[in-house]
């Protein structure tokens, strides 16, 4: 790795945003544990969108701030200097994103809005410092260009919660409250969640099989595809108009062109390092992940045909947990087993001054915990699905059980690399 190790990641800005994901994600589940019929069958009431939020909001968009401040010095060569600035923004997201939680859960959209913007305040200030080091890093444009959008969509998915936050109170929206959720819910979860997992993919995916980083121009089909299909899904959300499988077979012609270049880089392998587990976990699960995609992609196509009405609500209970559990939120779990080791490796680096720890970073994780990390995902996702969409409750429990020992799990986890890279 050539990142000389002052420019690398040795805050702990990155442990506390992955520290509030875990408690924001772990809440969801024991709500859900204690209330599984709190859902009903319905998943457009307040206090479902706010165990919703925990999940996309706390969950995927804090791991994937704090991620960023591993992956931006490290992966795209932008050393992000953490400063009193960056944790005076860290304490505004965790009470924006609690406010904003606690708001959806009493139905006080007002209070909701006015909590987002503290949220809004904390992502563009990331974004700032992202742009700016951006124009200089020297990385592939195409790589940047996923970056950029991801930003921008998920600022501006931001602002359009918030106008759907105040058209709710004040009864001024232009569509269906419900038209513009959806519209909302896709801009955030693909033109932010997913184009950032699939820019950044790009050059973690290779350091840590490790193969040959791709490159070329052609990377940067996947940023254009999906950017226009989220754009002409979200347009034809809002007006209702027959252009929605144009916009999904676009954002699908996304994943595909990411799978197509990921599969061509993997076939250029280079010599795996000494210390890499055999069998690696948390690759696993970003496998799993990627068939959950597959999944959600599939249905996300079904539905944007005309299906029977009783066919319906399940199947969007089966495409949401699909695409926002299963993939997005199951990729950010996996992300973190194989991001973490290089993260504790740097700090413990820095903590001796620059001399080496004896352990390498790959020989940090605990294939034991990471493989009950997969194995609680495993049972979870398709149960959280089953159970949701037939109103099931035992199997709501059998679901948050799995997936709370899963998030405990995964804490215990990043807690014990931390330990062992202090220690050797
Ligand atoms: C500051 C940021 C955000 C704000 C202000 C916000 C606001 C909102 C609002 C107002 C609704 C509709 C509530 C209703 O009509 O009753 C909603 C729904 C939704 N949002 Fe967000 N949101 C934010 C971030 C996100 C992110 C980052 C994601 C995904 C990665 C996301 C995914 C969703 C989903 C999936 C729904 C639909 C939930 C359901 O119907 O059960 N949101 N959001």
């Amino acid at each position: 790795m050539n990142t000389r190790w002052q420019e690398a990641p040795t805050s702990a800005l990155p442990l506390a945003y992955f520290a509030f994901a875990h408690v924001g994600l772990a809440a969801a589940f024991v709500v859900l544990l204690a209330r599984p019929e709190l859902p009903g069958g319905v998943f457009y009431q307040p206090r479902v969108i706010a165990l919703v939020h925990l999940v996309t909001l706390v969950w995927l968009s804090g791991s994937i701030l704090g991620a960023f401040h591993i992956v931006a010095p490290l992966a795209l060569r932008l050393p992000l200097q953490v400063r009193a600035a960056d944790w005076a923004w860290f304490a505004a997201f965790v009470m924006g994103a609690a406010g904003m939680i606690s708001h959806f859960w009493l139905a006080t959209y007002d209070g909701m809005a006015w909590s987002a913007g503290l949220v809004v305040g904390a992502i563009a200030h990331v974004a700032n410092g992202a742009f700016a080091g951006l124009r200089r890093a020297p990385v592939p444009w195409p790589i940047k260009l996923h970056v950029y959008l991801a930003f921008v969509n998920v600022l501006a998915a931001a602002l359009l919660g918030i106008l759907i936050g105040l058209g709710r109170s004040r009864g001024f929206l232009p569509a269906s409250p419900l038209r513009m959720t959806y519209a909302h819910a896709h801009l955030a979860a693909i033109g932010w969640a997913v184009m950032m997992v699939v820019g950044l993919a790009y050059r973690l995916i290779p350091m840590m099989v490790p193969a040959a980083m791709p490159a070329g121009r052609s990377l940067a089909l996947s940023a254009i595809f999906m950017q226009t299909g989220v754009i002409i899904v979200v347009c034809s959300l809002v007006h209702d108009s027959r252009w929605l499988t144009a916009g999904a077979l676009a954002i699908l012609a996304g994943i595909v062109s990411f799978v197509v270049q990921i599969a061509r880089c993997l076939s250029q392998r280079r010599p795996r390092p000494p210390a890499l587990p055999r069998r690696d976990w948390s690759v696993w699960q970003a496998h799993a992940a990627i068939a959950w995609l597959v999944v959600a992609a599939a249905l996300g196509m079904t539905l944007t045909f005309e299906v029977i009405d009783d066919a319906r609500l399940p199947l969007i209970w089966w495409y949401g947990i699909a695409g926002l559990v299963g993939f997005l939120a199951q990729m950010v779990a996996a992300m973190q087993g194989r991001l973490v080791p290089l993260y504790a490796w740097y700090r413990a680096t820095e903590a001796r001054g620059g001399t080496l720890p004896v352990e390498s970073a790959n020989g940090l994780p605990s294939a034991a915990l990471a493989r009950i990390v997969f194995l609680c995902w495993t049972i979870g996702v398709p149960s959280l699905a089953w159970g949701l969409a037939s109103q099931l409750r035992p199997v709501v429990v059998l679901a948050a059980v799995a997936l709370l020992g899963g998030v405990a799990t995964g804490g215990l986890h990043i807690w014990t690399m931390c330990r062992r890279a202090q220690a050797t």
